[in-house]
This record gives structure tokens, sequence and C-alpha cells, in this order.
């Protein structure tokens, strides 16, 4: 039994390096080599505007989680200055280690210049990470497009964060589409679901989100 186990793993490494050696990457799991965290309730954080109730801004239905918000909405703080947002963050932070986020994310068309999954806290600024939907594109804070043709349909999103290596890596679709440095160590965590950007904005933002996991590499 065990020995068939070990066999299978075998096989499913070297067929994981002949995919790679084809550059047929897209069908690499991200997530191989890392340990799911589990989470429940006590991992998420909600946040939505200041003056909302969350339920007119989040329902989580069948498994979906669907957040929205509006352009002129308020602050999830009273006196921030922040575009609006509802999102939700995953607790606690991290500070060293691998850690990789993942989901399958829906976008209806129309929603645009909107944040819908990002890695707050970083040495410099506020931010690791921001991955936003600009007319049906991803891109990496406002101008580096990482992948397109977005709309209406779900997509899977990996996003690793290497602390000790300094880096950041983004899958879609099991693609490797941008690994950049990130912004230095400092109390990090991942947030997903709809954060205005500061330019461009939709009136009405839109973020679905199932299947979301953390991950760890040990
Ligand atoms: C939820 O996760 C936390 C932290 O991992 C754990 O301490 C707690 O026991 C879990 N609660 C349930 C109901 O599983
Ligand atoms: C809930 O999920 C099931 C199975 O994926 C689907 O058939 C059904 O239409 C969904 N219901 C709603 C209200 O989204
Ligand atoms: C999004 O909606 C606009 C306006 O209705 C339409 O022109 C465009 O083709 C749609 N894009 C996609 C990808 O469906
Ligand atoms: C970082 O966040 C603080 C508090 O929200 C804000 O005052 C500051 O402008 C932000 N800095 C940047 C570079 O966005
Ligand atoms: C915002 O829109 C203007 C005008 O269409 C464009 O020039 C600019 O590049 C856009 N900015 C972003 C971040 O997409």
């Amino acid at each position: 039994m065990k020995a068939s186990y070990r066999h299978l793993l075998l096989f499913l490494v070297v067929l994981i390096f002949f995919i790679d050696d084809a550059r047929m990457v897209s069908l690499v799991d991200p997530t191989y080599g890392f340990v799911d965290v589990m989470l429940n309730e006590s991992n998420f954080e909600y946040q939505k505007p200041y003056d909302t109730p969350l339920c007119q801004r989040y329902i989580y239905q069948n498994g979906t989680h669907r957040f929205w918000v509006y352009s002129d909405d308020k602050p999830h703080h009273l006196g921030s200055n922040t575009q609006p947002r509802t999102e939700i963050r995953i607790l606690p932070d991290y500070t060293s280690g691998v850690w990789q986020f993942e989901g399958l994310a829906f976008i209806p068309n129309g929603t645009s210049g909107a944040t819908i999954v990002q890695i707050h806290g970083a040495a410099h600024g506020n931010t690791t990470s921001l991955l936003r939907i600009y007319n049906g594109e991803m891109r990496y804070y406002s101008t580096q497009v990482i992948d397109t043709n977005l709309y209406d349909r779900w997509f899977k999103v990996n996003l690793i964060h290497d602390v000790d290596g300094g880096k950041v890596i983004v899958f879609v679709d099991n693609k490797k589409k941008l690994k950049i440095h990130d912004q230095g160590p400092g109390l990090l965590h991942f947030k997903f679901g709809v954060y205005g950007a500061p330019r461009n904005i939709s009136y009405y933002m839109e973020s679905r989100w199932k299947d979301v996991k953390i991950y760890k590499k040990y």
C-alpha cells in the first residue's frame, strides 16, 4: 500500500517535470509543495463602508462570496481618506516564510478600476501587491497588464508571497503571469473583495470568490 503510494507520487513528480520540460507549464499546480492552512470564520475580518450594514454590500451564498461597492460609498473607517471597499482580510498577519492565496474569481463586465485581491503590508508603502481589474484586464497596480479577457467567467488566481526571498508570483488559471520583487517584510495579510483604485473607477464594482484557500510552504 505504502510502496504503491510512493510509486504514484514518484510518477506524478516525473510527470510534472516532463510537462515543465515541454513548456506545458499550464498543467502545474501552483500549490505543489505547499500545505493547506485550514481557514474558518475566525480567520475572516470583513471591511465595508462604515455607514452601511455588511448585508447591503456582501452576501455568502451557495459557497460563493459576493462583494460589491459603489464609487461614492464611504471608506471603511470614519476619517479614512481611502477609496471605498468591501473586502475580507485574512487573519492572522504573517511576517516571514512563503505563503500562498488561492481562489476562483468572477468579475462581471462593467466593474473597472477595482482591486480584487491584495497583499497588505510592506516595509515600503502600505501594500506589497494589488491585482486590479480594468476593462476585463488584470493589472499589477495600475499599469502592468497581467492577463486579459477576464469578464464574466470564473478564473483561478494563485498569489504567492515568498517573504524570505522577497518575491511575489502571480498565476492565473495555473499559468505563471508575473514574478516581481516584493516591497520588503512587514505585518502582511491577504485581502479579497473589491476596493476602488485611485482613478478610472466604475460606479459599481463587484467580485465573486469561491474555494478561497491559504497555503504555506514548510
Ligand atoms: C478556527 O481556526 C482557529 C485558528 O486556526 C482555531 O483556533 C479554532 O479552533 C477554529 N475553530 C473551529 C470552529 O474550527
Ligand atoms: C448553487 O450551486 C448549484 C451547484 O453549483 C447551482 O446548480 C445553483 O444554480 C446555485 N444556486 C444559486 C442560487 O446560485
Ligand atoms: C462588456 O460590455 C460592453 C458594453 O455592454 C460590451 O461592449 C463588451 O463587449 C462587453 N465585454 C465582454 C468581454 O463581454
Ligand atoms: C498608507 O496608509 C495611510 C493610512 O491609511 C495613508 O494615510 C497613506 O497615505 C498611505 N500611503 C500610501 C503611500 O498610500
Ligand atoms: C484612466 O483613463 C485615462 C483616460 O482614458 C487614461 O489616459 C489613463 O491611462 C487611465 N488610467 C488608468 C490607470 O487606467
